[in-house]
């Protein structure tokens, strides 16, 4: 089976794991905050500071810019768990907008009619690694003064008008298995903004800077060296890797011809962090799925169930109607893209998809 995803491990991580097991530092040594350096160069920032997953990049974003109970952020009901439930972990209320059907990224003409008083925030997430339409989500923050925070998880080093996501407003990445550079389990927060830099660091630490004194309620969100030191060989081969996933995008692209392949829009960079069709106009597409699993291609549906729909969401958000978002989650179908693909697997990704029935 082609996998979906496969991540890309080479002898430079394997060595750099074991200087980490001979330092005997395992978790306070430098190469976070080498990490944090590198990461901020790439995205255009000051300042980066790595956490233990990208679900506690947002959780702790969320703190730092003192978003609480009371407060409503407004974000994309298609979108990994993680972006809501980062919501609901500072107490405060996810607000969904619909998304665009080219992008799969929130509707930013829907926006507006989602703000009240109560509103703080704006989380917009960069699907797929496609930027979403930055350019209008930060006019709409600049005018109702929201902080803007981008759930760049899924787009490292993608750029929107030649900038880099997560330079816009607060950006939060993840560095998970399965992302475009990975460190196993991590994440990272990028921004401009010292002070706010200053208090992610505080949370993500137990609230302490001076060793055993507190200033204030906080976690262990620490990423270890060790997987700082998988992250610092992984970034030396981003650029390799977002080349090797446009090449492969293009090249299916190009030969795919029986379902709506992904569109990327004028300005903006893409970086594949999944290549996902629509299996449109009714047709059936976990028959599809299964077709492609039995001609060997592994598939991935991102995501089956838009986030609005989950009981315990319901809960808090009652009954929404999201007709993009519910459509969309009936139609997609994600291919492997990942940089590990052989010309042999593109073709064999091709036949398999232009020979679906149905
Ligand atoms: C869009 C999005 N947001 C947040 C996260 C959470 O990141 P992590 O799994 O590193 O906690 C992910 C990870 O899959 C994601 O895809």
């Amino acid at each position: 089976m082609i996998p979906i995803s496969r991540p890309q491990i080479g002898e430079a991580e394997k060595a750099a794991v074991l200087e980490v097991l001979d330092s005997g530092m395992l978790v306070q040594g430098p190469r976070v905050a080498w990490l944090e350096e590198r990461f901020a160069e790439v995205c255009g920032t000051r300042y980066a500071v790595a956490t233990s997953s990208g679900t506690t990049a947002l959780h702790i974003a969320l703190l730092a810019h003192g978003i609480g109970p009371g407060d409503e952020v407004i974000t994309t009901p298609f979108t990994f768990i993680a972006t809501a439930n980062s919501i609901l972990f500072v107490g405060a209320r996810p607000v969904f907008v619909d998304i665009e059907e080219d992008t799969f990224n929130i509707n930013p003409a829907l926006i507006e009619a989602a703000v009240t008083p109560r509103t703080r925030a704006i989380i917009p997430v960069h699907l797929y690694g496609h930027p979403c339409d930055l350019g209008a989500v930060m006019d709409i923050a600049r005018r109702h003064d929201l902080v803007v925070i981008e759930d760049a998880a899924q787009a490292i080093g993608a750029t929107y008008r030649g900038k880099t996501v997560g330079s816009f407003g607060t950006g939060c990445f993840s560095l998970y298995a399965t992302k475009n550079v990975t460190t196993g389990e991590g994440g990272m927060i990028t921004t401009d903004d010292e002070a706010l830099a200053d208090r992610c660091r505080l949370l993500r630490s137990h609230g302490m800077r001076r060793r055993y004194y507190y200033e204030s309620l906080g976690y262990n969100f620490r990423m270890s060296d060790l997987h700082a030191a998988i992250g610092l060989a992984q970034m030396g081969r981003l650029e390799e890797f977002t080349a090797k996933r446009r090449t492969n995008a293009t090249y299916l692209s190009v030969h795919i011809s029986s379902v709506v392949t992904p569109q990327v829009r004028e300005g903006c960079e893409h970086v594949w962090h999944q290549y996902t069709v629509r299996v449109d106009g009714g047709r059936d597409r976990d028959a599809a799925v299964r077709q492609l699993n039995e001609a060997g291609v592994g598939t991935g549906i991102f995501y089956p169930v838009p986030v609005h729909q989950h009981d315990y969401m319901r809960d808090v958000v009652g009954d929404v109607s999201l007709p993009v978002a519910e459509r969309m989650a009936k139609e997609v179908l994600s291919l492997p893209v990942h940089p590990g693909l052989s010309r042999a697997d593109l073709e064999r990704i091709v036949e398999a998809v232009n020979g679906l029935c149905g």
